[in-house]
C-alpha cells in the first residue's frame, strides 16, 4: 500500500516520504480500515511515540497521523461492535502506524460510525480537535450552565471547538488569539475576544474554567484568572496551579460515544471544522511543507 513514512526524528515534517508499506493485518480487537481521508498533527512528530512503541523500542519508519475517516475492511480475531463495510472514523493509537496510508489496522474501541452523509474529509477533521475540547470542557473541567470559560486559540482547530461546545452547554465565552483573529473566534461563537497581542489578558477578570492550549507565560498568567474553587485545564503540558483551584493537563483519547456527540452536532449545523487545505496522499509531503503560512486544518484525502 501506499504510504508516507518517517525515519530521521531531526527532519520533522521535512523527512516525510511517500513510499510502498505492507498492508496491515488487524490484530485482536481490531478492525482493517480503508482510509478515505486522514489527519495530521504537525506537531506529533516531536512526540516519543510517533518513534518508538510502549516498551520504547523504535519503531521506525513509522506512518504518522493519527485521524481516520474510512471504511472497514476487515475484522481481527474477537472484534466486536463494528462490521465490514461500514463507514467509521476516529482517533488512532499514537505508538502504532498511523493513518497518511492507504490501511491502517485500529482498535475497533477507537472508531465510531460516521453517518453517510457526513464527508470522509469532515470526518478525519473531528477526532483529536472535537474529543479534545469535549474531555476538557466536559470530564475535565466539568463544566455548568452559566459558567464563564475563558478559551485561548478561539480561532484555531482546538479551540474553535471548545469556543462552540461551551456557548452550546450554556457558557459564557472569553476567547483570546492574535488581533487578526478576532472575527475567527467571534464567529465561531465567542462573546467577548482578548487580543494577546494589544490587550492586557488580567483585565478579564475572574472564570470558571480556562481551557489553555499555550502553556508558557500565558498558561501561568491565565492560572491567576481561575477564580476560587475554577479550574484550569491544559492541554499544553503541566505546570501553572491557580492558587485555590485546580490544574488539570491531559492527552486526548479515543472515546466512541463522544465521537458520536461530535458527529451528531456536525450533523445538524450545530458544530463547524475547521478544514484549510484538503490534498492527497501523493502530495501530502509538499501539504505538510508549505511554503507559506496555511490556516485551518490540512486534510489529506486518500481515496478521490
Ligand atoms: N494534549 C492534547 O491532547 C492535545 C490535543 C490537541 C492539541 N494539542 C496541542 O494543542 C495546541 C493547539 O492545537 P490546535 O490544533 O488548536 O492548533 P492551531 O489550530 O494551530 O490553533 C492555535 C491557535 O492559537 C493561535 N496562537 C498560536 N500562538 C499564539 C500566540 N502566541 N498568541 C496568540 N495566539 C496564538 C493560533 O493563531 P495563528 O493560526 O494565527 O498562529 C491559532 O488560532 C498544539 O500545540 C497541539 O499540539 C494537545
Amino acid at each position: 500500500m501506499k504510504a508516507i513514512v518517517v525515519t530521521d526524528q531531526a527532519a520533522g515534517t521535512g523527512g516525510m516520504t511517500l513510499t510502498e508499506r505492507p498492508k496491515p493485518s488487524p490484530a485482536a480487537n481490531d478492525v482493517l480500515v480503508q482510509i478515505h481521508a486522514s489527519g495530521f498533527t504537525p506537531n506529533e512528530l516531536s512526540w516519543p511515540s510517533s518513534w518508538t512503541d510502549r516498551l520504547d523500542r523504535d519503531r521506525t519508519p513509522s506512518i504518522p497521523g493519527h485521524e481516520l475517516a474510512g471504511v472497514v475492511t476487515a475484522l481481527g480475531y474477537g472484534t466486536a461492535g463494528l462490521s465490514v463495510g461500514q463507514r467509521v472514523f476516529g482517533l488512532t493509537d499514537w505508538t502504532r502506524d498511523g493513518t497518511l496510508a492507504e490501511y491502517a489496522a485500529v482498535e475497533a474501541r477507537n472508531l465510531a460510525p460516521l453517518p453517510g452523509d457526513v464527508e470522509f474529509t469532515v470526518g478525519a477533521s473531528l477526532p483529536i480537535s472535537g474529543l479534545t475540547a469535549w474531555q476538557g470542557l466536559f470530564e475535565h473541567g466539568r463544566l455548568q450552565a452559566g459558567q464563564s470559560v475563558l478559551v485561548h486559540g478561539a480561532a484555531g482547530g482546538v479551540g474553535s471547538m471548545v469556543t462552540q461546545l461551551a456557548l452550546e452547554a450554556g457558557a459564557y465565552v472569553i476567547g483570546t488569539g492574535r488581533a487578526g483573529n478576532r472575527q475567527t473566534a467571534l464567529d465561531f461563537g465567542a462573546q467577548e475576544f482578548v487580543d494577546l497581542e494589544n490587550d492586557t489578558l488580567e483585565d478579564v477578570g475572574g472564570v470558571d474554567l480556562v481551557f489553555d492550549v499555550f502553556g508558557g507565560d500565558i498558561g501561568q498568567r491565565s492560572a491567576g484568572l481561575a477564580r476560587d474553587g475554577g479550574t484550569l485545564v491544559s492541554i499544553a503540558g503541566p505546570g501553572a496551579r491557580p492558587a485555590n483551584g485546580l490544574a488539570i493537563d491531559f492527552v486526548v483519547e479515543s472515546d466512541r460515544a463522544q465521537l458520536g456527540e461530535i458527529v451528531q452536532r456536525v450533523r445538524s449545523g450545530r458544530l463547524r471544522t475547521s478544514i484549510g487545505t484538503v490534498s492527497t496522499l501523493d502530495d501530502a509531503v509538499s501539504a505538510f511543507n508549505p511554503t507559506e503560512r496555511v490556516k485551518g486544518k490540512t486534510v489529506i484525502r486518500v481515496r478521490p
